[in-house]
C-alpha cells in the first residue's frame, strides 16, 4: 500500500495513487396496460432511433481554451440534423473537477464553467428541437466527486454518521485499521479503497471507489440517497431533456459484506468478457432493479416518451434482459455486440442472440460499434492481439492496426450495424473514419487509468482527441486558437468534416447513404431473415426491401444480379471484395 492512499479529510486527487436471468414473460404479456396494441409500442421513438454521441470536451470549442463546450455544440448542431440522426446524447458536462473528464461530478444540477452555463444548455436543447433532435443527458449515479459537498459533509462528520452513511466508508482491516476492507481493484488499476485521515488527525476510515480515488461510491442501500437522485431526475426532465445514458449502471448495489473477488485477468476493466457464471460482487447485484423501477416510475410522470439506457456491462446477453424489462430501462447498450471480432460467426451469433434476449422482454436491441471507452472501431477491428476493454493502445502496444485495414473493416461493419432492426449509437467522429490516436505524447495523456497503471494500460485517451472539422484551420477546426486539451495527429486533414462532404465514397457520405436509405426503408423496424449460400465468411440478411452481404473472409465473394443501393468500397464488377459490405435491393 502506497502512502498516497492515506487522504486528508480534504479533496483527494486522482494521482494520488500515481443473475441469472429469471424466467422471461412472452412480449404479449408484458406490455404496458396503456399501450393499446403492440403497434403503439413500437411506435416509441426510441425503438428505432439514432443516437449520437456527443464527447462535450472534444466536440467544438467556442471560446477557444482547447476544451469543447455547449456554445460550440449548438453551433455544430446542424451537422449531425444533416448527417441524419434522430438524437444526441452527451457525455457530462456538469460541474465537475475533471479528474475523469467529468465523470466525477460535484454538482448534479450544474453545469461546469468549462462547458458554460445552464442556459447555454438551454439554448443548445432548444437548438436541437428546431433541428428535430432529442436530447439525452448523462447521469453518474455510482459515485460523485469527492469535492462533491456531500462527500466533503462526510469526511467532517466523522465515522459512524449519517452523512459517511451516504458513501462506502468502511473500517481497514488489521490491527490499527491499516488494510483497506477488502482485496477489490479499482477499474483504472490499484486498490478500489483510500484512507482517510480523520478530522482529528489520526489516520481513519477507508472509502470504497471502484474508479479513482477522486469517485467515491455512494452506498445505494441509503434511501437518502435515493431520494438525491430522484430529484436530480426531475431536475433534468423538468429542463426538457428526452433521456439519460445512466453511468455505469450494472454498479449501485455491492454484494452485502462486500466479499474479496479477483476478476479473471481476460475479463475488461468494466465488467465485460466474463464467464456466464460469475456474478462480481459489485456489478449487477439484483438490487439494482428495484432503483430502476422507482426512476421509471419518474419518467413516466412526465409526457414526450422521455428514455433511459444503461451503460451496463453484463454478458452474457441473457442477463442484460433484466435490465430493459418494461418497467425499468428503455434500453441498454449492447456491448457484446461492439464485443465481437471480424468473422462472420461471431456478428451472427451476436445478432442472433441479440434479437432474441431484447425481443423476449419487448425491448428493442441496440446497436454500437464505438464510443469514449473503448479503442476506435476503425483501429480496433484490425488489431491482431487481444486488448480488452480499458486498456487502450498507445506506440508501445503489440499488434497494432494497419489503418487501411481497420478503415474498411470499420465501414463494413458500420454497413452491417446501420442495416439491422433496432436502436443504434454512434460515437462522435466514428462518421468521419477517425482512427485511434495512438501516438499521443506521454504528456499529454489525462485517463487516471495512465496515472493509476503508471503507464502500463493507455487508457482511453487515443479515442476522446478532439474532432477535425475543416482541414486547413487551426485544430481542424475545433476552434479558432489551435489549442487542443489533447493533440490531434497531424495526419488528420484527410479526415476533416470539410474533405469529405460531398466525395462520393467519403466515410461520411457512406454514413449519410445509410442512414437515409436506413429511413427510408424502415429498417429500423424491420426484422431480419438469414441467407446462405455465400459461404462461412459471409454475412448475408434480408430487412425487408433490402439484402445486406458482408464479406469478413480473405476471398472476394459474387454478388447477385442486383441494383447495388451502397457499397462501403467501390465495387467494379459482381463481386464482393474482403473486409466490405454491400447493400442490394432484391
Ligand atoms: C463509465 C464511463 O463511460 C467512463 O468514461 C467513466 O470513466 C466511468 N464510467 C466512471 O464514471
Amino acid at each position: 500500500m502506497s502512502s498516497d492512499d492515506t487522504l486528508q479529510t480534504s479533496v483527494p486527487t486522482d494521482t494520488e495513487t500515481g443473475t441469472g436471468i429469471g424466467a422471461i414473460a412472452p412480449f404479449d404479456a408484458i406490455v404496458s396496460p396503456e399501450a393499446e396494441t403492440i403497434a403503439d409500442v413500437r411506435g416509441e421513438w426510441w425503438r428505432t432511433a439514432v443516437i449520437y454521441q456527443v464527447y462535450p470536451r472534444s466536440f467544438a470549442d467556442s471560446d477557444g481554451d482547447g476544451i469543447g463546450d455547449l456554445r460550440g455544440i449548438t453551433s455544430r448542431l446542424d451537422s449531425l440534423a444533416d448527417l441524419g440522426v434522430d438524437a444526441v446524447w452527451l457525455s457530462p458536462f456538469m460541474t465537475s473537477p475533471q479528474k475523469d473528464a467529468g465523470y466525477d461530478v460535484s454538482d448534479y444540477c450544474g453545469v461546469d464553467p468549462l462547458f458554460g452555463t445552464l442556459d447555454d444548455f438551454d439554448a443548445l436543447r432548444a437548438r436541437a428541437t428546431q433541428l428535430g433532435l432529442r436530447v439525452i443527458v448523462d447521469l453518474v449515479p455510482n459515485h460523485s466527486s469527492s469535492a462533491h459537498p456531500w462527500f466533503q459533509a462526510a469526511l467532517a462528520a466523522g465515522p459512524g454518521s449519517t452523512e459517511r452513511g451516504h458513501y462506502t466508508f468502511r473500517d481497514g482491516l488489521g490491527e490499527n485499521g491499516e488494510l483497506p476492507p477488502n482485496n477489490w481493484e479499482s477499474i483504472f488499476g490499484g486498490a478500489a479503497w483510500s484512507r482517510i485521515t480523520e478530522v482529528d488527525g489520526t489516520p481513519g476510515q477507508w472509502y470504497l471507489h471502484l474508479f479513482d480515488s477522486s469517485q467515491p461510491d455512494f452506498d445505494w442501500s441509503d434511501p437518502w440517497v435515493r431520494e438525491q437522485f430522484l430529484d436530480i431526475l426531475r431536475f433534468w426532465l423538468d429542463r426538457g431533456v428526452d433521456g439519460f445514458r445512466v453511468d455505469v449502471a450494472h454498479g449501485l448495489i455491492k454484494a452485502d459484506g462486500l466479499p474479496d473477488y479477483t476478476p479473471p485477468a481476460e475479463a475488461g476493466s468494466m465488467g465485460g468478457g466474463l464467464a456466464d457464471d460469475l456474478t462480481p460482487p459489485y456489478w449487477g447485484q439484483d438490487g439494482v432493479h428495484e432503483i430502476y423501477r422507482t426512476w421509471r416510475e419518474v419518467l413516466d410522470e412526465y409526457d414526450g416518451d422521455r428514455i433511459m439506457v444503461a451503460e451496463a456491462w453484463v454478458e452474457p446477453l441473457s442477463k442484460l434482459a433484466n435490465w430493459v424489462r418494461p418497467d425499468e430501462m428503455h434500453q441498454a447498450f449492447n456491448f457484446s455486440y461492439l464485443e465481437s471480432g471480424w468473422t462472420a460467426t461471431s456478428i451472427r451469433r451476436v445478432i442472433d442472440s441479440s434479437l432474441e434476449v431484447f425481443d423476449s422482454v419487448g425491448a428493442p436491441s441496440t446497436w454500437v460499434l464505438s464510443n469514449h471507452d473503448v479503442v476506435r472501431h476503425a483501429s480496433r477491428l484490425a488489431l491482431t492481439t487481444e486488448n480488452p476493454q480499458g486498456t487502450g493502445i498507445g506506440p508501445k502496444t503489440e499488434g497494432l492496426p494497419d489503418r487501411d485495414l481497420g478503415l474498411a473493416r470499420a465501414r463494413a461493419a458500420t454497413a452491417i450495424m446501420l442495416a439491422l432492426p433496432g436502436s443504434v449509437y454512434l460515437y462522435q467522429g466514428e462518421e468521419l473514419g477517425l482512427p485511434e490516436a495512438i501516438d499521443l505524447p506521454d504528456d499529454s495523456r489525462q485517463d487516471p487509468t495512465w496515472f493509476r497503471t503508471n503507464g502500463e494500460r493507455y487508457g482511453r485517451d487515443g479515442c476522446r482527441v478532439p474532432l477535425p472539422w475543416e482541414s486547413a484551420s487551426p485544430a481542424f477546426g475545433f476552434n479558432t486558437t489551435g489549442e487542443a486539451w489533447l493533440p490531434q495527429p497531424d495526419d488528420w486533414a484527410p479526415y476533416a468534416r470539410d474533405a469529405q462532404v460531398g466525395r462520393v465514397g467519403s466515410t461520411l457520405e457512406l454514413y449519410k447513404l445509410a442512414l437515409a436509405a436506413r429511413d427510408e426503408f424502415d429498417l429500423g423496424s424491420g426484422e431480419i431473415e438469414w441467407l446462405t449460400g455465400y459461404g462461412p465468411s459471409v454475412v448475408a440478411f434480408r430487412n425487408g426491401e433490402i439484402t445486406v452481404i458482408a464479406n469478413t473472409g480473405d476471398v472476394p465473394v459474387e454478388l447477385p444480379i442486383a441494383d447495388e443501393l451502397l457499397s462501403s468500397v467501390e465495387l467494379d464488377g459482381p463481386a464482393l471484395p474482403p473486409n466490405a459490405t454491400v447493400w442490394l435491393r432484391v
